[in-house]
């Protein structure tokens, strides 16, 4: 079984899902790592008997070294693949050195628009309010480099309706977040995806 690595800041409702699709099924998630003492997905993984890490950026001297433990955390559990669910910091060039194309991101809007840096959470769903975008959605993709830019693995949309806020739009996100999250991570760990350059194929029917 494939052996997952999961990285939360919040509530955790993407690990939920992932929890209840993927583990002790087609991958077991061996480590739950929380940049925030408070995150709610400590909880869940608490409460499925999943190992938990806090890892707090002000006990490290600089950015670098904040990321080489959890790289560290993680190589010691013996992860294969970082799932970052929720997590709202930036990778850094020696985390993706340690698991290139092995780290995916699940993102609240259907890139290549409102990605990148400063669109997370509540800001994205407020941008697509802002732009008068008819649709958006959530897209799961490998982690690169670049913020937001690594290669395509699924995506789905949502319509953006006359009366929606980012606080609606936020909700019917992730509702579609919960199937196409955990249906990657499942097929990552079936062995059905590949990737060349830019472009992802996966092998089985969705
Ligand atoms: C999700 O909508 C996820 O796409 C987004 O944060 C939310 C976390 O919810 N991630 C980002 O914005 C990362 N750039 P959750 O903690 O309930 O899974």
């Amino acid at each position: 079984m494939t052996k997952i690595g999961v990285l939360v800041s919040g509530g955790g409702t993407n690990l939920q899902a992932v929890i209840d699709r993927v583990h002790h099924k087609s991958g077991e998630i061996a480590v739950v790592i929380a940049n925030n003492a408070e995150a709610y997905g400590l909880t869940r993984a608490q409460n499925s008997g999943i190992p938990t890490a806090v890892v707090l950026e002000k006990d490290f001297e600089d950015y670098d070294a904040f990321n080489a433990e959890i790289i560290r955390t993680l190589k010691d559990k013996g992860v294969e693949l970082v799932v970052l669910a929720g997590y709202m910091k930036i990778i850094t060039p020696a985390f993706v050195e340690a698991y290139p194309n092995k780290i995916v991101n699940i993102h609240p809007a259907l890139i290549p628009s409102f990605c990148g840096e400063g669109y997370y959470g509540l800001h994205v769903h407020e941008a697509v309010i802002d732009y008068g975008v008819k649709v958006t959605g959530a897209t799961v993709h490998f982690v690169n480099e670049e913020a937001d830019a690594g290669p395509i693995i699924a995506q789905k949309t949502v319509e953006v309706a006359d009366d929606d806020t980012p606080e609606s739009i936020q909700k019917k996100v992730l509702e579609i977040e919960h199937t196409l999250l955990p249906w990657v991570v499942e097929q990552y760990c079936l062995g059905h995806i590949t990737v060349e350059g830019r472009k992802t194929k996966i092998t089985s029917e969705q």
